[in-house]
C-alpha cells in the first residue's frame, strides 16, 4: 500500500520524510538515510545529559496531554536496584488519530531508535510497544523491523556495542479504546482486564509490574531520535509561535475535506492554512461548520475560531478546544451536531470500563437523552440535564474517559445551542418514559 500524498510545500517534513518510502523499513535502510546514528550518540551520553538534551529541546507528549517528555523521564527514580521499565503507547484507537499506525509502517526504525534512547534515559533495559490489535499491518512491520534490529546488535544484550541490555517487546492489545489510558495500558501488558489504575502512585513510582515506568507516545519517542542528530536547539527553533511549543506535529485531517490524509507541519501553524491548503477545503459549494482538532476527546471549534487558531498546545487552548493527539475531524454545513455529538458519545458509552459510576451511568445516559432528543422525543428539560450530567463526568473519575464525552457535548450546546433547540422544538414527547 502506498502513502496518499507527496509532501506540500508548506510542510516541514521530518518524522514523515521516509513515509511512502518502503527501502527505510529495513535495518540497513534506516541506516543509509542516517539512522541509528541518534542512538549511538545517546549510548556515549549519561543518562542526566540525555534528560536534559530532551529537556531543552521543548518536546512534549504527542499522545494527548502534552506533558514535557525531559521532565517525564526526570521524574524516575535513580539508583534504586529495581528494574524499570519503558511502554510506547501504540494503540491509537483515539477516533480521527492515524498518525502512529503511519509511524510504525513506513519508519519502524525511527521508532526502535526512540524506545532505546528513552531507555538509556531511564535506565531501563526493557521496553514493551503495546499496539493497538487491529493494526496487523503495522504489526507485521514492526516485528520484522525489531528482529532486523536484534540481528544487527542495535538492541539487545550488547546494543550498539555499548555494553547496555536493551529489548523490545511487541504486545499487541485486543482493540479497546481504553488500553491507551496509561495504566490500563500496563494492566493489560500484566495479563489483567484493562482497567485505569488509581493515581497516586504514578507509573515512575509504581508502574508495570509495580515497578518505575515511563509511558510514552509512538511520536513522542520517534521524534527523540532526530533530535539527537540534530541538536535540542534545532528542534527547539522549529516554531512560528508560543516557544512552549516546539517540533513539528502530525495532523490526522479526515472529515469533509478534499484530500484528508497526515500533514506534519511546524508548531505554531495556521490552522486556516491546514484545513485549505494542505488538506485542500471544504468539498465544493460547502462551507465549513466545526473541527474537533484533538482527537474526538477535545471540545468543538466553530468555523471562526478555526480559521483563527494557530496548530500548537496554547493555540488551540486560546481558541476553547485542545492539541489532544491533533486527530483533526472537520464538518462542512451538511453536518448535524447532534448526530455528530450523539455518535461521539455512543462511542465513549460503548469503550466506558465501567469502573467508575459518573463514567458508567454518565456516558450511557447521555446517550440515551441524545438518541431520543433525534428521535423527536427530547424533552425541554434535556440539555439542562445533559450539563448537568456533563458536569458530574468532569473531574471526578479514574481517568479522563467521561472528561472526553462530556467536552464535545458541552461545547456543542455552547457553540451550537440552536441546533438542539431546533430538534426539541420539533419534538413530539417521548413516546415511553426514558
Ligand atoms: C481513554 C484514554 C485513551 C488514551 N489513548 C491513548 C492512545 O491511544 N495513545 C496514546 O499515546 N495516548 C493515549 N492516551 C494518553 C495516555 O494515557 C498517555 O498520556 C500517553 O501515552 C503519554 O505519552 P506522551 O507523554 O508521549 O504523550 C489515552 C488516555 C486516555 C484517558
Amino acid at each position: 500500500m502506498g502513502y496518499p500524498h507527496p509532501p506540500h510545500a508548506k510542510e516541514s517534513v521530518v518524522l514523515s520524510k521516509h513515509f511512502g518510502d518502503a527501502g527505510a523499513r529495513t535495518y540497513a535502510g534506516w541506516v543509509e538515510r542516517g539512522g541509528y546514528e541518534g542512538l549511538k550518540k545517546a549510548l556515549g551520553m549519561t543518562p542526566d545529559a540525555l534528560i536534559e538534551e530532551v529537556k531543552a529541546s521543548g518536546l512534549r507528549g504527542r499522545g494527548g496531554a502534552g506533558f514535557p517528555t525531559g521532565l517525564k523521564w526526570s521524574f524516575m527514580p535513580k539508583n534504586d536496584g529495581k528494574p524499570h521499565y519503558l511502554c510506547c503507547n501504540a494503540d491509537e484507537s483515539e477516533p480521527g488519530t492515524f498518525k502512529d499506525r503511519e509511524i510504525m509502517r513506513w519508519t519502524p526504525h525511527a521508532l526502535i531508535e526512540g524506545c532505546a534512547v528513552a531507555c538509556h534515559a531511564i535506565g531501563a533495559e526493557t521496553c514493551y510497544i503495546y499496539i493497538r490489535g487491529e493494526f496487523t499491518e503495522p504489526y507485521k512491520i514492526m516485528e520484522a523491523a525489531v528482529a532486523d534490529a536484534y540481528k544487527n546488535g542495535a538492541v539487545g544484550a550488547n546494543a550498539m556495542g555499548s555494553g547496555k541490555r536493551i529489548d523490545i517487546v511487541l504486545h499487541r492489545g485486543a482493540g479497546a479504546y481504553i488500553c491507551g489510558e496509561e495504566t490500563a495500558l500496563m494492566n493489560s501488558i500484566e495479563g489483567k482486564r484493562g482497567n485505569p489504575r488509581i493515581k497516586p502512585p504514578f507509573p515512575a513510582a509504581a508502574g508495570l509490574f509495580g515497578m518505575p515506568t515511563t509511558i510514552n507516545n509512538v511520536e513522542t519517542l520517534a521524534a527523540v531520535p532526530h533530535i539527537l542528530m540534530r541538536g535540542a536547539a534545532w528542534y527547539k527553533g522549529l516554531c512560528l509561535s508560543n516557544p512552549k511549543s516546539t517540533g513539528t506535529k502530525l495532523w490526522s485531517v479526515c472529515g469533509h475535506v478534499m484530500k484528508p490524509g497526515n500533514f506534519e507541519v511546524t508548531m505554531g501553524f495556521p490552522m486556516k492554512d491546514l484545513i485549505y491548503e494542505l488538506a485542500g477545503g471544504m468539498r465544493p459549494g460547502r462551507t465549513l461548520k466545526a473541527v474537533i482538532p484533538g482527537g474526538s476527546s477535545v471540545p468543538l471549534m466553530n468555523r471562526e475560531e478555526a480559521e483563527s487558531a494557530l496548530c500548537d498546545y496554547e493555540g488551540v487552548v486560546e481558541k476553547g478546544s485542545m492539541l489532544g493527539s491533533a486527530g483533526f475531524i472537520v464538518m462542512d454545513d451538511s453536518a448535524d451536531i447532534v448526530y455528530e455529538v450523539y455518535r461521539l458519545a455512543k462511542f465513549y458509552a460503548h469503550e466506558s470500563c465501567a469502573q467508575c459510576t459518573q463514567c458508567r451511568e454518565g456516558t450511557a445516559w447521555t446517550t440515551k437523552i441524545l438518541e431520543r432528543m433525534l428521535h423527536g422525543q427530547g424533552k425541554p428539560e434535556d440539555l439542562d440535564l445533559l450539563l448537568d450530567l456533563s458536569d458530574n463526568m468532569t473531574g471526578k473519575t479514574i481517568c479522563v474517559l467521561s472528561d472526553s464525552c462530556a467536552a464535545p457535548i458541552v461545547s456543542g450546546i455552547k457553540k451550537f445551542r440552536g441546533e438542539f433547540d431546533a430538534y426539541l422544538a420539533r419534538a413530539k414527547g417521548p413516546a415511553v418514559a426514558v
